[in-house]
């Protein structure tokens, strides 16, 4: 792949998203013009409590996933959504204002939210209003990604009229009808461009500058010779706040197909996986688990509950269950938990 694409400013690759370095100092200084005194005020604290050591468990987690609905209307063919067998559903507003209270509570160590899991976000009617409750509750970088085949005109407005989302990565893999008709099962083509194109240029009308648009294709055998006409459709559309993002299709934690390509294969010994001390996902029905590869939730820790007694998210991070999956991670016992075993993921 052409490497001189990468420093065309807006368009990333997402592994390099945090580069190192001086070039990585330097994107990161730039960016802090769009950070909002929260995120940049979250940023400092984490890096004073970590005091260097990447394995200090920290009050809370670093990234939250919150899976609004686990319902899709496409099957593409590199995602765990098709095979998955647990029961489907919306989360209701009590729970997921009881998550955002506690997460607003401890909202300087948080990096970023997503509202999503796995399955389609916008298939959640209350989408709209819930981004809205975190962002009243000061939530920082909340972001969500999208198959774009629900980003009406309307929905597109009121996202961005709200002002609340941080980010909308929409997915669009192909740049040909053909190649992403053939990935993402059930979608339109046209439709869906048209939707994001619209989202783009309804942001300019509007002179906002949120939410971010990411434009992102998966980097996977289907697509590699696609890349390159992939950016030059879109980079002549991007506003300031938008960008181009190539994310190498991965294996969901070894639960799907590996079909990534030879160039983003990691040959480094592995170690324990630091998404255990960084990450929490919530499902649309209230199980919590350590990392978002986790989509199955077979590493599930606790439940929590809109109303009871039941423990909250910070009991839950902290809790016995949690700290031996730890424990098992820094002894090198990866093995002996399901999806770590077989998982390519695992993040340093
Ligand atoms: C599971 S989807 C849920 C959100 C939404 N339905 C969508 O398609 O954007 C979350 C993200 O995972 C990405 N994704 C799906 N399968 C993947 C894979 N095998 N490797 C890497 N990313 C994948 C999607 O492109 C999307 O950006
Ligand atoms: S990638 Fe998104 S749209 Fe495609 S099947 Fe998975 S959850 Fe649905």
């Amino acid at each position: 792949m052409n490497e001189g694409r990468v420093t065309r400013g807006q368009i990333k690759y997402f592994s390099r998203t945090v580069e190192p370095g001086l070039r990585g100092q330097v994107r990161r200084i730039t960016q802090l013009r769009y950070r909002t005194p929260t995120e940049v005020a979250g940023a400092v604290t984490r890096k004073a409590l970590r005091r260097n050591d990447k394995f200090r468990l920290l009050p809370f987690p670093q990234a939250v996933h919150i899976e609004i609905t686990n319902q899709c209307n496409l099957a593409c063919v590199m995602c765990p959504y098709p095979v998955m067998e647990r029961e489907k559903g919306m989360m209701d507003e009590a729970l997921f204002r009881r998550i955002v209270g506690e997460l607003s509570d401890h909202r300087l160590l948080l990096e970023n939210v997503a509202i999503m899991g796995l399955g389609e976000p916008m298939l959640n009617p209350r989408l709209e209003d819930f981004i809205v409750i975190a962002h009243e509750a000061r939530i920082p970088n909340v972001y969500l990604s999208t198959n774009g085949t629900a980003l009406t005109e309307k929905r597109a407005r009121r996202l961005i009229e709200d002002g609340a989302l941080g980010r909308i990565i929409i997915s669009l893999d192909g740049a040909s009808k053909e190649t992403y008709e053939s990935i993402r099962i059930g979608a339109n083509f046209e439709r869906v461009m048209e939707n994001a194109e619209r989202m783009i240029r309804l942001k300019k009308e509007l002179g906002r500058l949120r939410p971010h648009v990411s434009l992102q294709i998966l980097a996977m055998p289907q697509t590699e010779s696609e890349l390159d006409a992939f950016c030059e459709r879109w980079a002549p559309l991007l506003g300031e706040t938008d960008e181009i993002l190539i994310k190498e299709v991965d294996t969901f934690g070894g639960q799907v197909d590996d079909i990534r390509l030879d160039e983003f294969k990691s040959a480094k010994p592995r170690i324990a996986c630091r998404q255990l001390w960084k990450d929490m996902s919530i499902s649309w029905d209230g199980r919590v688990t350590v990392c978002c590869k986790d989509v199955f939730y077979k590493l599930e820790v606790d439940r929590v509950a809109a109303e009871g007694d039941g423990p909250g998210l910070k009991d839950i991070w902290r809790s016995k269950t949690w700290q031996a999956y730890r424990r098992l991670h820094e002894g090198g016992h990866w093995n002996r938990m399901k999806p770590c075993d077989v998982c390519e993921e695992w993040a340093v």
